[in-house]
């Protein structure tokens, strides 16, 4: 946790649970992703975290944007992004959506299907498309499945009737998985896209852009590579599959831009034992899988969490308040805390700056959406 952070938890004491997040951080994670990437156009994954205050600190540095929706296209606006620095990156739209986009500026959008394809050429006349191709998200800790992208085969048939429709064709795009621990991920998608590019300049379709997607990780509770690896793979595979014609190249980071930057702070609810032969102590704080910690599904994302107290560390059962029995957080993985945590005892949940905010409910059994500051 940066100093920062610290002095604000320790000097507001801000009612819990919340998130705080340091905005120092989100920019030093902007300047050593650009610095490495050098040449490739960021877009923001606005999903990670959408807060203005973000928004406006990655404007002001000069990022572009990766919006999922209408709402979040009009939140980058209103931070001060121009549209032409904005992309429509999901596959998934309803038509008027895209042509209010459209309307809104925005002039680049993604595909995966004849149909999302067919619904930009109507909507979006004259706008820029690319095509998501599948990827198997093997290295990541949250994979993004089957459920965006199509084959390379259909790829190409999709971008070669592009070509035949009021749109232009522009590019290739993948996801490697959310959290990507294996910077060698993005290799076989990047030889898939090239594929591509030579197949399509053959039948005379000329594509410019590889959108790398996101996945770089945020350290949470085991250390992850550093971003210079991650980028000296991208770019050497870049360079072996399309030789000295590079592509324009964009990545859409979002954990890896705001995941660190966060902390936050929730109180011990109760802490109890069942009398039964597992022994472990459940203890259950005020914020869970409704409250904004999504990402323990499956405990797929293992945040570390920090008592101040300095007794030995013993077993526990992590879960959340609400009255849900899916509310778990952590059984499985082998968390510790403190032998003497104290009902009331305050904890720190680090690197929750991405996917916590709009993930909690808004009124799930009473409790209030988590609340945030961005200092
Ligand atoms: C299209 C797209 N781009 C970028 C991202 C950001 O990914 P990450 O947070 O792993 O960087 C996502 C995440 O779901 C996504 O769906």
């Amino acid at each position: 946790m940066t100093p920062k952070l610290r002095r604000f938890l320790d000097e507001v004491r801000p009612s819990t649970p919340c998130l705080v997040v340091d905005l120092d951080v989100v920019e030093a994670n902007y300047r050593a992703l650009a610095t490495a990437l050098d040449g490739v156009e960021i877009f923001y994954a606005i999903k990670a975290n959408p807060a203005p205050e973000i928004l406006t600190r990655l404007v002001a540095l000069g990022s572009s944007f990766d919006a999922a929706s209408v709402p979040e296209i009009e939140q980058v606006l209103a931070a001060g992004a121009g549209p032409a620095r904005i992309s429509y990156g999901s596959t998934i739209k309803k038509e008027a959506d895209i042509a209010r986009a459209f309307e809104l500026g925005v002039r680049l959008f993604a595909f995966d299907s004849e149909a999302e394809l067919s619904k930009i050429a109507r909507a979006a006349p004259g706008a820029r498309v690319f095509c998501r191709i599948l990827t198997n998200g093997e290295g990541a800790d949250w994979p993004l499945s089957r459920k965006f992208g199509c084959t390379p085969k259909m790829a190409k048939d999709l971008l070669a009737r592009a070509a035949t429709l009021d749109v232009v064709p522009w590019g290739v795009s993948f996801h490697v998985g959310s959290q990507q621990k294996n910077p060698k991920a993005w290799d076989s998608a990047l030889a898939e896209a090239a594929s591509l590019f030579r197949e399509l300049e053959a039948i005379g379709v000329e594509l410019g852009m590889v959108n790398l997607g996101g996945g770089f990780p945020t350290p949470y509770r085991s250390d992850v590579p550093e971003i210079g690896a991650y980028a000296h793979e991208i770019m050497e595979a870049v360079r072996r599959h399309f030789g000295n014609r590079l592509p324009f190249l964009i990545a859409e980071p979002g954990r890896g831009l705001v995941g660190n930057a966060g902390v936050i702070q929730t109180e011990v609810v109760l802490i109890a034992e069942k009398g039964d032969a597992d022994g472990r102590r459940w203890v259950y704080l005020d914020i869970g899988k409704f409250g904004g910690l999504a990402e323990t599904m499956d405990e797929a994302i293992q945040y570390p969490i920090h008592s101040h107290r300095k007794g030995a560390p013993v077993p526990v059962i992590l879960a959340g308040p609400t009255c849900d029995s899916a509310d778990v957080l952590y059984e499985r993985a082998p968390y510790t805390l403190p032998a003497d945590l104290a009902i009331g005892d305050r904890l720190e949940i680090e690197a929750t700056g991405a996917y916590t905010t709009t993930y909690s409910t808004v009124g799930f059994n009473g409790f209030e959406p988590l609340r945030s500051y961005y200092i």
